[in-house]
């Protein structure tokens, strides 16, 4: 009989994990935001409520972002009048749309993923699945493996109602798995879907309607492994730490609560002032053991929850203009897609650095940081390495 003790343990990576490929997909309906208030207050037959509607539209106006990407198009909505209105049970509609379409989202970014990874799919060892649209038993992990053609041994992970801030969670569970396990290839996939919380606007729920104006559609995916096979893996990132903490005295700043209308978010009128006053200990905690304390001299994938975050932490921070400039694109363009974000921003700081000839993935720099922000109040802080173009 073998004993325990004789059985040789798995063997670990030599190196860091480094993030091999990047795939994004969103849904091809969008919205403009100039013009979402109209849209807004139409599908939800809501238009006798003019006062709300004009404070909507204020909202719309401040929040910088200029589109987002919907699955839902006004004929889904048509079709399912309890997810327009304002708090009517309306799970079901809801979770039967959830449960096919963000899987098959998922699918499209992993597909990218993979194909600029360029390797078979059978070197897939784990796969990382993280949504808040929508729960199922097997879950979006799953469906995604038969999707893709994974194989049935491939070792899942779903993670379900996170939040915000899972973009920093999955890199971090990522990087575990590749660094403890030789020759583990992660395939990670974001994918949402705003079916959950979208919902005609109330009086009772003024932070919801924030909510409807700020989040919308899309997922993200990468292959993340450690030690790249020369000429063959070409890294973009490496990922040389990963921390996750909560803000003291925060909590109930930001909840989530699935109820029989869907998921509602309470969002306090202070989460910018929080996230701001707070992120410079995660970042001396983070980037203290390198020597680093300029927070200038860094590359800065922050997870844009909404336009005033972003500005209270530049302001905190004295940060110049060009490092949330990625940040702002993806907010402007895409809108608060919740953990899938902070990956769109790192698909656009690897290509723009490309573009404008810059000689590292990271716009030139050499170390970057990762925030995710979400309900706790929670802030996971990975510290990014670049490389050489
Ligand atoms: N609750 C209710 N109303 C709010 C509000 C809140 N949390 N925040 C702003 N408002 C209202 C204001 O009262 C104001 O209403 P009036 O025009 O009637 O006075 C209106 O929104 C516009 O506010 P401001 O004029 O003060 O404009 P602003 O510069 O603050 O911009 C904003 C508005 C873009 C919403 C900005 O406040 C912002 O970005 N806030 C942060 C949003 C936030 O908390 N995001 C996190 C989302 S959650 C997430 O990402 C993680 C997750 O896990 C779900």
């Amino acid at each position: 009989m073998v004993m325990a003790k004789e059985l040789k343990r798995p063997e670990r990576a030599d190196g860091l994990a480094s993030i091999l490929a990047i795939g994004t997909a969103n849904p091809s309906n969008f919205i403009e935001q100039s013009s979402y208030a109209d849209y807004y207050f139409r599908v939800t037959n809501s238009e006798h409520m003019t006062d709300l509607k004009q404070k909507f539209n204020r909202i719309c106006e401040k929040s910088m972002i200029r589109k987002r990407h919907m699955f839902m198009t006004e004929e889904f909505l048509k079709k399912n009048p309890s997810i327009c209105a304002s708090m009517v049970p309306s799970l079901d509609a809801r979770q039967e749309m959830l449960v096919v379409e963000v899987p098959k989202l998922g699918k499209e970014a992993a597909q990218k993923a993979i194909d600029e990874w360029g390797q078979p799919l059978s070197k897939i060892t784990h796969l990382i699945f993280c949504t808040i649209s929508g729960i199922d038993m097997p879950g979006a992990d799953y469906q995604l493996a038969r999707l893709l053609g994974l194989s049935a041994s491939v070792k899942r992970i779903m993670l379900y109602q996170n939040g915000c801030f899972a973009g920093g969670t999955v890199l971090r569970l990522a990087k575990d798995m590749a660094e403890n396990n030789k020759g583990a290839r992660v395939l990670v996939v974001c994918a949402e879907i705003i079916g959950l919380t979208f919902r005609g606007p109330s009086e009772k729920h003024l932070d919801d309607l924030v909510c409807q104006a700020l989040f919308a559609d899309g997922a993200a995916s990468m292959v993340i492994g450690a030690d790249p096979v020369p000429e063959v893996e070409k890294p973009l990132f490496e990922v040389f730490s990963a921390g996750q903490t909560f803000i003291p005295e925060t909590n109930g700043a930001i909840t989530a609560r699935l109820l029989q209308a869907g998921l509602l978010v309470n969002l306090h009128r202070d989460v910018p002032k929080f996230f701001s006053e707070n992120i410079e200990k995660c970042l001396h905690d983070a980037f203290g053991p390198l020597g680093i304390s300029d927070w200038n001299s860094i590359f800065w994938i922050a997870h844009p929850g909404g336009a005033g975050i972003l500005d209270n932490v530049e302001r905190k921070l004295a940060l110049k203009p060009e490092k949330l400039r990625a940040t702002r694109h993806v907010l402007s363009e895409y809108g608060n897609i919740s953990s899938a974000c902070v990956f769109f921003i790192l698909d656009e700081t690897r290509k723009s650095s490309i573009k404008n000839g810059l000689g590292t993935t990271g716009g030139g720099l050499e170390w970057g940081a990762l925030f995710g922000f979400g309900p706790g109040l929670t802030v996971d802080t990975v510290v990014l390495r670049s490389v050489a173009i």
